[in-house]
C-alpha cells in the first residue's frame, strides 16, 4: 500500500504520517516513511530522537553522492546528467530506522518554472518513483500541500492520497486544490481525515465540506499531541487515543481500497 499525506500546513500531515508509520511498523509490516516536506520533521513524529538524527543529511544535500549517481558536476546546470540514476540501494544505505520503520529525508527539492531539470531533482524523483512503484512495502510520503514531487508515472501507483483537514475554511480550500492537482496527475483515490476535532460541531463542519471526498475518520484535538511535539517525541508514544484513532483511519482505508 502506497500512501501519500497532504493538506494545508499545520493541519496535521506529519502527525498522521508519523503515527501511521509506527502503527504499521508495530503490526509487523515493512514501512518506508518519506519526509518530502523540507519544513517538516517526520523523524520526530516517528519518535527518532535528536541524538539519532544528528548529523543526518537530507538526500538533496548530498552533493557528492548526487554527482556520483547522476554523473553531474556541481553547479553545472544544463549539462548532461543521468536522468535515471541508480537508487535501489538508497533505502538500505541512508534510512534511519525505528521500530520497523525506515525513514528517508529528502530535503529541499529544487523547484523551477516549467520543471527543473537539475540533478538533485532527477535523483529524488527516481527514488520516489522506485519506492512507490517497485518496492513491496508500505510507503508513507509526508508531502507539502503541492504534489510537485510526484510525476505522473509515479502518481498512478499511489493507492491513497490522504488529505488532512482541520475544521476551517482555508483548510478545506487547500483540500480541494490538492484534489484538483491529484486529478491532474492521475491520482484517483483521494480521502479526507478530519483532525483537531473538538466536538460534534467540528465533525459536522468537516462532513459538510467534503464535496464528495470519502472520509476516513476523525482525530480529536488532543493535548498529548501538542505535548509530544514540545518534547520532540512521537504522539504515538504519548497518546493511546491518537493510536486508536489513526488505527481506525487505517482500517477504513483498508475497507475502502479492498
Ligand atoms: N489532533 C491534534 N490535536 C492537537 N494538536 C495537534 C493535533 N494534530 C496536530 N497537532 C499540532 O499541530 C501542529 C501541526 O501539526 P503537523 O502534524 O506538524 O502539521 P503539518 O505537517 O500538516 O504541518 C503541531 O504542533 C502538532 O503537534
Ligand atoms: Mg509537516
Amino acid at each position: 500500500m502506497k500512501i501519500a499525506v497532504s493538506g494545508k500546513g499545520g493541519a496535521g500531515k506529519t502527525t498522521v504520517a508519523g503515527v501511521m508509520a509506527r502503527i504499521l511498523g508495530d503490526r509487523g509490516k515493512k514501512v518506508i516513511a518519506i519526509d518530502a516536506d523540507p519544513d517538516s520533521n517526520l523523524a520526530s513524529a516517528i519518535g527518532m530522537d535528536e541524538e539519532s538524527t544528528k548529523g543526518v543529511k537530507p538526500l538533496a544535500a548530498m552533493e557528492e553522492f548526487i554527482a556520483e549517481r547522476t554523473g553531474s558536476k556541481k553547479g553545472q546546470y544544463g549539462a548532461f546528467f543521468q536522468l535515471n540514476p541508480r537508487v535501489d540501494d538508497i533505502p538500505e544505505r541512508f534510512s534511519l530506522v525505528r521500530d520497523g520503520v525506515k525513514l528517508l529525508v529528502l530535503g529541499n527539492i529544487p523547484q523551477g518554472g516549467g520543471g527543473c531539470f537539475c540533478a538533485e531533482n532527477a535523483l529524488l524523483r527516481s527514488l520516489l518513483s522506485y519506492v512507490i512503484v517497485e518496492r513491496d512495502e508500505y510507503v508513507i510520503v509526508d508531502l507539502e500541500a503541492g504534489l510537485e514531487h510526484l510525476g505522473r508515472g509515479t502518481a498512478e501507483y499511489i493507492d491513497a492520497l490522504i488529505v488532512v483537514v482541520e475544521p476551517g475554511r482555508r483548510s478545506f480550500q487547500t483540500a480541494h486544490q490538492v484534489r484538483r492537482l491529484a486529478d491532474d496527475i492521475g491520482i484517483k483515490k483521494v480521502y479526507v481525515v478530519g483532525n483537531k476535532i473538538a466536538d460534534g460541531q467540528d465533525e459536522t463542519l468537516v462532513r459538510e465540506n467534503l464535496e464528495g471526498l470519502p472520509l476516513l475518520g476523525f482525530l480529536s484535538l488532543n493535548d498529548r499531541i501538542i505535548e509530544a511535539d514540545k518534547r520532540g517525541v512521537s504522539p504515538y508514544d504519548l497518546s493511546e487515543k491518537v493510536r486508536e484513532e489513526v488505527a481506525a483511519v487505517l482500517d477504513s482505508l483498508e475497507d475502502l481500497t479492498g
